[in-house]
Order: C-alpha cells, then sequence, then structure tokens
C-alpha cells in the first residue's frame, strides 16, 4: 500500500475516510481519542496542498437519515480538536456536498455527513463509491478501525480513485505486523473477556503464532471445565468444554504454551467489593464464582512476560469493570508497561474493553501501540482479511 508520502497531493481534493465513531454522553462526545487521532492526516494532507473532505460512518442508521446519527453533532468536537474550521453540508454526495467542498478555503476542512445514511453504503455499492468519487480527486483511507467493512467508503471507493493509506492507517498496520506479522520473538498473546464462544477464531489463529497465550476471564473458566475441573457459578460455557479442548492440542501441536490460572479470586455476588477470598484454580467453591485471576497467576505472566520480546493484549483478565476484581487486569498492565518503557517489550493492544482496562490501570500510555479499533482489531488477530486494508494493496 501506498502512503501520502506516495502520491500527488498538491491542489487536489482529498477524500479522506476516517472513523469518528464516538461515544457520546448528553449530545457531548465523551471520548474524543478517535478524533485527535486523525489530526496527523489531515494536517500532512493539508500541508501537502490538498483539500481535507471527511468520508465517516456514524453509528449503525441502516440506510436510513436518521438524525439523531447525524455527524453535525461530532462537528464541533472536531472544530476544537483540529483547530480548523469545519464546513459541514449535511449531506455526503450531490450537489450540496460539491458546494460545500467548493467553497472551503484553504486549511478548511470538509465533514460530509453520515455515509451510512446511503443505502448502498453497508452493500458497497460502485454506484455509491462513484458518487463519493465525484467529489475528490484522490482517496486516502486513515480508518483502520473501520477496516473489516466492506462498505462504498472503504472498498468499492479505493477502485475508484488513486489512494493511499492515511498516517493512522499506516501506523496501525505497522504496529499490528510488528505484533503478530514478523514479530520480535518470543512473543505472548493475553487474551481475556467474557466468552470462548466470540473468540474462538481469535484463539485458533493466535496458537499457531504466538509462543506463549495467557487466557483470562470468564473464558479461562470455560478451560478449566474443559480440563475438568469444577467452576461452581462462574461464567462458562459448558457446552465449549470440547472446543477449549481442541484448542489445547492445536496449541501443543504448535509449541505455544498456554497459560491459564492457577489461583483466582472468588465471590458469591457479582458486584463491586463483595466479599471474596484468594483460592486455588481448581477450588471454587460450589456456591461461589470466579472474578479475578489470582496473585499467583499474575506473578507468573509478570515473568513469562519478562522473558518475550512482544506482547499482543485483547481482553480484561477480570471483571475489571468492578473493583477489586480489577487487580489481575491492573497489575499485568502495569507490568507490560513497565517493560515496554524499559525497552524490553513491544506491547501492542486493541479491541473493545481493552483499551478501557489498560486506561484505568494508568498504563495505556507506556505501551507501544493501543489501537483505536474494535471489530477490526479482533478480525485482524483472527487472521482475517480486512476488505479496507486488502483494497489499498490493489
Ligand atoms: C467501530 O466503532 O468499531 C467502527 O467504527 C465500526 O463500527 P461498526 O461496528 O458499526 O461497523
Amino acid at each position: 500500500w501506498k502512503t501520502l508520502d506516495d502520491i500527488a497531493l498538491a491542489g487536489k481534493t482529498v477524500l479522506t475516510r476516517v472513523d469518528i465513531n464516538v461515544p457520546m454522553d448528553n449530545g457531548q462526545v465523551s471520548d474524543t481519542t478517535r478524533i485527535d487521532k486523525i489530526r496527523p492526516t489531515v494536517e500532512d494532507i493539508i500541508a501537502r496542498g490538498g483539500k481535507v473532505v471527511l468520508l465517516a460512518h456514524f453509528d449503525r442508521p441502516k440506510g436510513k437519515v436518521v438524525p439523531e446519527m447525524s455527524l453535525g453533532q461530532v462537528a464541533g468536537a472536531l472544530e476544537a480538536s483540529l483547530g480548523r474550521r469545519v464546513i459541514f453540508p449535511a449531506e455526503s454526495i450531490g450537489a450540496q456536498a460539491k458546494a460545500a467542498i467548493a467553497a472551503a478555503g484553504p486549511g478548511d476542512v470538509v465533514l460530509l455527513e453520515n455515509t451510512r445514511f446511503h443505502a448502498g453504503e453497508e452493500k458497497n455499492d460502485p454506484g455509491l463509491a462513484a458518487e463519493f468519487a465525484a467529489l475528490g480527486d484522490v482517496f486516502v483511507n486513515d480508518a483502520f478501525s473501520a477496516a473489516h467493512r466492506a462498505h462504498a467508503s472503504t472498498e468499492a471507493l479505493a477502485r475508484a480513485l488513486p489512494h493511499a493509506a492515511g498516517r493512522l492507517m499506516e501506523a496501525e498496520l505497522k504496529a499490528l505486523d510488528a505484533a503478530l506479522g514478523t514479530p520480535a520473538r518470543p512473543v505472548i498473546a493475553v487474551v481475556g473477556g467474557a466468552k470462548v464462544s466470540t473468540k474462538l477464531d481469535l484463539l485458533g489463529n493466535l496458537v499457531a503464532k504466538v509462543d506463549h497465550l495467557a487466557i483470562g476471564g470468564g473464558m479461562a473458566n470455560t478451560f478449566l471445565v474443559a480440563q475438568g475441573i469444577e467452576v461452581g457459578k462462574s461464567l462458562a460455557e459448558r457446552d465449549m468444554a470440547e472446543t477449549a479442548r481442541e484448542i489445547l492440542k492445536k496449541a501443543e501441536a504448535a509449541g505455544c504454551q498456554i497459560h491459564l490460572p492457577v489461583d483466582v479470586v472468588v465471590a458469591r455476588e457479582f458486584k463491586a467489593n463483595a466479599p471474596s477470598q484468594i483460592v486455588s484454580a481448581s477450588a471454587c467453591p460450589e456456591d461461589a464464582m470466579i472474578l479475578d485471576a489470582g496473585p499467583e497467576t499474575v506473578a507468573r505472566l509478570k515473568s513469562v512476560m519478562a522473558h518475550c520480546a512482544t506482547l499482543i493484549w485483547n481482553g480484561p483478565l477480570g471483571a475489571f469493570e468492578l473493583t477489586p476484581f480489577d487487580a489481575a487486569t491492573v497489575a499485568a498492565a502495569k507490568e507490560a508497561a513497565r517493560l515496554t518503557a524499559a525497552g524490553s517489550l513491544i506491547s501492542v493492544a486493541g479491541g473493545g474493553d481493552t483499551v478501557a482496562a489498560l486506561n484505568q490501570a494508568g498504563a495505556a500510555g507506556d505501551f507501544t501501540f493501543i489501537s483505536t479499533a474494535g471489530g477490526a482489531f479482533l478480525e485482524w488477530m483472527e487472521g482475517k482479511e480486512l476488505p479496507g486494508v486488502a483494497a489499498l494493496m490493489a
């Protein structure tokens, strides 16, 4: 794929696909990370003499105009983050969009309306892509976190115009390659989360690629069950036990060492500060549930990390949203951050709850790279081709 260094931008109108699908709270953007992260691309395009026209989706309006899902509500936060005038034409195609682009002066940014207001977007309709393409000269895709969607503004549009990856896309692809493509070894993957069933492909792909796989969260309970260990009232998918055994077998064949909890924190209630105790992983009382990994498990995880050169992390190790059951996640994340800061570990994290957990641990700042992606990060960890990235290669 090409980068901004490889295509001519001077005097061009640059259709720039970004992911500013940000969380909202009472009409206000509650986390501007995704907005802030597009700044290098926007600034670079402007510095090279291009006119920036942002294409983006917001939420899931399913091909209809849903006023509450208008990107207009993000324009203010975008303007504040970029420190530039943002022109919002309330359409993403046609005369209205064209007029707004023509009216934009040097250094202005045009934000087009939610691409998903058009049914053709999610259908990857070449007709809609042609209407987007008619608005500009060049396509820059900076939306790694939407690259798992083959949509008109992420896939078909790349086939309609000369294209390149934006700076954030470039950084994401480089970091992910450093973590799983051609990593420094040994590599450890830390995978947590509630359910094995949602991460089957991911676990299957990882055991073939990494040297160590530490499993935490509710999904670890399913692996304990698979080994004939009783887990009381813990969250576990008993019907997935056979699948878990297959993953263990595949890991053994591939030379990937699996690390399951050896001790656990159990409680009788799923609530913050519920009275708890630490027991061996094989000794969860019948009326209790596992809510976190125990200190011995964390100590072992830390020592494995200390021997690794690369860490890839997705998902919390326990019920991190309930104190004190965030302890294992926080301790392991702090250690990963410490090793990274000391220069002995390359650490990459992403997907869903992960970033929130690392932020809570105060560890995110020291990670080598934190992906802005949720679903796209997971699909990439599953070893799937991301259509938005594939289209950039063509
Ligand atoms: C995300 O928030 O992960 C991306 O913006 C993709 O959104 P989607 O899951 O609605 O396609």
